[in-house]
């Protein structure tokens, strides 16, 4: 058995998928997740699929004692930081909730680490933190600027990594911004369960696809894109677990390396590095799953841009890691999941 990994928010969406991925490539995993939103369910389904019982331990990341506990507990190499709120709308309504849960959190989870001398890390950033991309594709050294307190929360954790780097030579603090995370595992056993209305593309048209939304409004169609609309770098969330086992592996590599060299802040970008336009999604949708998604044109969603996608050529130099799985993949996964468990986990 090689380290054991504590998995904040590895009841979620993401931990799911990369608790799999961890478990498989050889790694003993403890969850630790408060259930905000993800439910015992997806813990339980992980459980099967991995046919293993999964340690899983109910608390939020800002409870530092029952952190404690669970450090005492356990000798862990690293910690896979997925914990945190992700609704950009929502973090606009109540920006203290989300700079108290995402910032508060993840001082409160650093500062147990350096208790128990755990200085290995690795961060869910995102995308979003480069705001506006003055040129494409968008690499690691772009400038970064958000505009919604999501965005900032992920920026200030950022910030907050970065000093840490440089006061104490021994953490290793890898930084891994997600472009747009989709699909599902190739199971269907375990999938995105958004709660509510989904604010996100493909949550949003397999609802519409399944049945329990009646039509997709498309944000805009007069962008300087390729058909007008938004352009976004869709990525597997099975491919982005993969990226996360690589950034561990390269965590491990430089630990055993002879000259033990520390990594200090390292930001790579998990994208694909191809862009797919609104429209591009929904009729790959359609072609490999059969259903039609109603849709009409409405308003630019207010903060959008028109175009995102990544350069991933740091992910592949320094991780070895690139992404494999295809928008069809995409698109038909999700479907396996969303049409098997049209309720999510209910
Ligand atoms: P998710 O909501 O499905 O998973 C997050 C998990 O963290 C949930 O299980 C939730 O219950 C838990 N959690 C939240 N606050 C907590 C707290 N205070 N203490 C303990 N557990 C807590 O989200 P996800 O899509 O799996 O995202 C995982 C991470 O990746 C998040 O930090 C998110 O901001 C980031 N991210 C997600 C996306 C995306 O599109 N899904 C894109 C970029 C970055
Ligand atoms: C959004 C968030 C971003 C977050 C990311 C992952 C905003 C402004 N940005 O990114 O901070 O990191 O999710 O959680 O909310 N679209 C439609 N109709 C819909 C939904 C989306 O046309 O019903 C379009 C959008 O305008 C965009 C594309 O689909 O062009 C992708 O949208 P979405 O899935 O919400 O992701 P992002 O906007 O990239």
């Amino acid at each position: 058995m090689k380290n054991k990994i504590l998995v904040t928010g590895g009841a979620g969406y993401i931990g799911t998928h990369t608790c799999i991925a961890l478990h498989q490539a050889g790694y003993d995993i403890v969850i630790y997740d408060n259930l905000s939103n993800s439910s015992r369910e997806a813990v339980n389904r992980v459980s099967t699929l991995i046919d293993q019982p999964i340690e899983f331990i109910e608390g939020d990341i800002r409870d530092s004692e029952s952190l404690r506990k669970v450090f005492a507990a356990h000798q862990f190499f690293g910690v896979i930081h997925f914990a945190g709120l992700k609704a950009v709308g929502e973090s606009v309504a109540k920006p203290l909730m989300y700079y108290n849960n995402n910032v508060s959190g993840t001082i409160s989870l650093l500062e147990v680490m350096a208790e128990y001398e755990v200085k290995n890390f690795i961060f869910s950033s995102s995308a979003t933190v480069y705001g506006d991309p003055e040129t494409l594709p968008i690499d690691e050294n772009s400038k970064r600027s958000c505009t919604n307190p999501y965005g900032q929360s992920k920026l200030v954790v950022e910030h907050i990594l970065e000093d840490l780097a440089v006061s104490d030579k021994h953490w290793n603090l890898i930084t891994l911004r997600y472009f747009n995370p989709v699909g599902a595992h190739a199971s269907g056993q375990i999938g995105e369960d958004p709660n509510d209305i989904p604010n996100n593309l493909m949550p949003y048209i397999s609802q519409v696809a399944v049945g329990k939304l009646f039509k997709l409004s498309i944000f805009g169609n007069d962008y300087p894109t390729v058909d007008g609309t938004g352009v976004r770098d869709y990525i597997h969330v099975t491919d982005l677990a993969q990226g996360h086992v690589a950034a561990l592996n390269y965590l491990e590599q430089q630990d055993s390396s002879e000259k033990n060299s520390s990594v200090g802040f390292l930001p790579i970008n998990l994208g694909t590095g191809k862009g797919s336009s609104v429209l591009e999604l929904v009729t790959a949708f359609t072609d490999v799953t059969g259903q039609n998604i109603p849709y009409q044109f409405a308003d630019r969603r207010a903060g959008d841009i028109a175009s995102c996608y990544s350069s991933a050529t740091k992910a592949k130099t320094l991780l070895g890691w690139e992404a494999k799985l295809s928008i069809t993949d995409m698109c038909a996964d999700t479907w396996h999941w969303q049409s098997t468990n049209p309720n999510g986990y209910e």
